[in-house]
């Protein structure tokens, strides 16, 4: 079995540390990445992290992810909103989902507050800054090792 975690982000998260500080942090994509890192190799795993602006590339990560990865920890930024597409993708990948949001998203604009991703998400985070995404990599090593 793989030990490989994918973190998967969204559009404008590539811009994560410059974009709206004041919501989503001044940390960036490389610090999520390095946290992760840290996070997963404790417990015998390795991520790799990567972000797309384009829904149809999002769809084929997350195909690749059914050979290549035990877990998915996905960001899917605005197409957590409106995507059946990712939805659908997720719905083909037999490992463990959580959903991951760096921002309250119940907090904000009420069309934040819906998420298609989350009807196939084993778990969502919210609200946590990018500690969520360390979170969210713990929870899935223990799903992987059968937890
Ligand atoms: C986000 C929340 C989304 O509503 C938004 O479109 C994003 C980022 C978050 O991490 O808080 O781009 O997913």
């Amino acid at each position: 079995m793989t030990t490989t975690i994918y973190i998967l982000n969204g559009p404008n998260l590539n811009l994560l540390g410059q974009r709206q500080p004041e919501i989503y942090g001044h940390e960036t994509l490389a610090d999520v990445e390095r946290r992760c890192a840290e996070v997963a190799a404790e417990k015998g795993f390795s991520v790799r992290l990567f972000q797309s602006n384009h829904e149809g590339t999002i769809v084929d990560q997350i195909h690749e992810a059914r050979q290549a990865a035990c877990g998915i920890v996905i960001n899917p930024a605005a197409y957590t909103h409106t995507s059946v597409a990712i939805l659908d993708a997720l719905n083909t990948f037999e490992g463990p989902v959580i959903e991951c949001h760096i921002s309250n998203v119940h907090k904000r604009e009420s069309f934040r507050h819906h998420s298609y991703v989350s009807l196939r998400a084993d778990g969502v985070l919210a609200g946590f800054g990018i500690e969520g995404y360390e979170l969210a990599v713990r929870r899935i090593c223990s799903l992987c090792a059968g937890g």
